[in-house]
């Protein structure tokens, strides 16, 4: 990817640029609890985002994007938003570290990625986080802290790109580490590394290749429905909520706000079970809670999909340790605890019986826990 970056960058623009990547992300378990204060476990994939870039001298922004094959140009006042929808992370990323009192200045760049698109992974974290690293490297010293720059990405989406998601996608391309996932508390954001790398058993994705999500933003609903029963109990969000306080105030409110938080409130227990089931090496506890997470995700916040209960389905069948759907629904992938010596019988199962019943093949990708945001 570098070699033909480069290629690309010379022929554009005839300077000599600098390369930055970040990368994709998967969450073992914590969904959508980010933006309610709860826990995520998210790590960074060995799937980037990769950017040639260099100071032109001037006040605009040119880009590139080599995988969509268009091109852009943009100034950095708050009027110089570009139409390009991939264009807006950049120029977001750039006004948000500008509001922050950081340094942009005008500057060519070119860049690609190997993160799968609308498969749950986090290819626009990916996108952020990368010019954020950027941004921070070549015009302020590094002075920016590596979790604003995670804040960066996320006021990105919030006020260019119209999704009011958390903090988890970003925290994990920017802070991600080789082999370890992280533990965030998305309340105090205070986080803790844990070695992942068990014995007898691997993560496996497998993205379903389909796309359901409807343009009435459903992730935003589900937030919002959250926030309404938060405020209905009193509190800020509903990590401090339980069972019998959404219980007493049930018949006040709507059948699908109920649901909705009640998945949220399970969750956050859910994380800290395979916290401690990780610490005692106990995975058919932590597949268990996966499961439930599917279900939960299913049933209660209402954001999976006809194709992805098939392939947790499937992987039950299979005696998979766990499956659930990853990230924020509507299609994508599902995240698998699968046992070595099952593994390929699984993905053999999985792709053929996807196949005979949606006429595509599922993709299937291993899971290597990787560095996050970096100069490449
Ligand atoms: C998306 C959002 C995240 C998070 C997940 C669901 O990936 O960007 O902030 O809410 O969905 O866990």
């Amino acid at each position: 990817m570098k070699e033909s970056l480069l290629t690309e960058f010379k022929n554009r623009f005839g300077t000599e640029p600098t390369f930055y990547a970040s990368a994709g992300r998967i969450n073992l378990i914590g969904e959508h609890t980010d933006y309610n204060g709860g826990f995520v476990f998210p790590g960074a994939i060995d799937k980037v985002i990769m950017t040639a870039i260099a100071p032109n001298g001037s006040d605009n922004v040119r880009v590139y994007s080599v995988d969509i094959d268009e091109y852009a140009e943009f100034g950095l006042n708050e009027e110089d938003a570009p139409e390009q929808p991939w264009a807006r992370y950049i120029f977001g990323v750039c006004r948000e570290t500008l509001k922050r009192g950081g340094t942009v200045k005008g500057f060519d760049a070119v860049f690609a990625g190997n993160v799968p698109l609308g498969a749950g992974l986090s290819s626009s974290a990916a996108l952020e986080s990368c010019f954020a690293y950027a941004l921070n490297d070549l015009f302020n010293e590094n002075t920016i802290d590596k979790f604003e720059l995670a804040k960066i990405g996320q006021s990105t989406e919030h006020n260019y790109c119209g999704v009011n998601c958390g903090i988890m996608d970003q925290f994990a391309s920017v802070m991600g580490q080789k082999g370890k996932l992280m533990r965030l508390d998305c309340r105090s954001m205070e986080f803790e590394y844990f070695p992942f790398d068990p014995e007898n058993y691997e993560l496996v994705l497998v993205d379903s290749r389909v796309k359901h999500e409807l343009a009435d933003s459903p992730y935003n609903k589900r937030r919002a429905s959250c926030e309404r029963v938060a405020k209905r109990l009193g509190l800020e969000t509903l990590r401090d909520a339980t069972m019998p306080m959404l219980k007493a105030i049930r018949s006040d409110i709507t059948a699908e706000d109920y649901f909705r938080a009640k998945f949220v409130i399970e969750e956050k227990d859910r994380v800290l079970a395979v916290c401690e089931a990780l610490n005692a090496g106990d995975y058919e506890t932590v597949g268990r809670k996966m499961y439930e997470t599917h279900a939960g995700l299913s049933d209660d916040y209402e954001v999976s999909c006809e194709e992805l209960d098939f392939l947790n389905d499937v992987a039950r069948e299979c005696g998979v340790t766990g499956s659930r759907i990853m990230g924020g629904g509507f299609g994508g992938c599902t995240i698998n605890l699968v046992r070595k010596d099952l593994r390929d019988k699984f993905t053999a199962t999985a792709t053929a019986r996807f196949l005979e019943r949606y006429g595509h093949e599922p993709k299937i990708y291993p899971v290597v826990i990787s560095d996050g945001a970096r100069k490449a």
